[in-house]
């Protein structure tokens, strides 16, 4: 069995895909065992209550740098005893000793095809305002591993998504989402647990 830490900042739609995935048998060996939170009131908190996951608030506002945020949040992670971590719109970029810490062992899901309309400041609905200003016809969305630069760790899996005529950011953010993200991130975890991604040469070579 693998034990997976899900870390969360809002509402929380890719973990109850996750949550999904793990009662369909779709997670492989995988099983969620902790739902960790940036932010006390965030609505995933309430989804893994909801069924039956351990919680923990990490509350960014309560440390005063992104150093000490990281260390308690490694400090967790290990006593989680995390064989893998999932951001799932964690909106906090921790610093390299969680990396260290977790070395090819935390995936990302970001709303767009990376390299395009990544890096930091590009989060949540920001990343699909900047999409629609350019104009691009498709977007889509990323499973990446975490390393020490933001949204540039080895890609695991991508899937494209059409841009259409008269999209807001909102309607293309839910479009992403439903055909993209809640798609590709419950299939990375599985091909992680199930020992299917390896990285060779600052890429990955992944058997689907
Ligand atoms: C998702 O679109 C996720 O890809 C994005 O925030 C949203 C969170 O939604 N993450 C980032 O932008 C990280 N850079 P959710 O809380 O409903 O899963």
């Amino acid at each position: 069995m693998k034990k997976i830490a899900v870390l969360v900042s809002g509402g929380g739609t890719n973990l109850q895909a996750l949550i999904d995935a793990e009662k369909r048998g779709e997670l492989g060996d995988g099983r969620i065992t902790c739902v960790i939170s940036s932010k006390p009131d965030a609505y995933a908190l309430k989804r893994a209550k909801d069924n039956f996951i351990k919680t923990k608030v990490l509350d960014r506002k309560a440390y005063p740098d992104i150093a000490s945020y990281s260390k308690a949040m490694t400090e967790t992670l290990m006593e989680a005893e995390a064989d893998l971590v999932v951001y799932a719109g964690f909106m906090t970029i921790l610093d390299e000793q969680v990396c260290k810490a977790f070395p090819y062992k935390m995936i990302n899901v970001h709303p767009a095809l990376i390299p395009s309309f990544c890096g930091k400041g590009y989060y949540g609905l920001k990343v699909h305002e900047e999409a629609l200003k350019k104009g691009v016809k498709i977007t889509g969305a990323t499973v990446h591993f975490v390393t020490e630069e933001c949204d540039g760790g080895p890609i695991i899996l991508q899937k494209a998504v059409e841009v259409r005529n008269g999209d807001t950011p909102e309607v293309l953010q839910k479009r992403v989402m439903e055909e993209a993200e809640w798609k590709i991130l419950p299939e990375a975890v599985r091909l992680f647990c199930d020992g299917k991604i390896r990285v060779e040469n600052g890429v990955t070579v992944v058997d689907r």
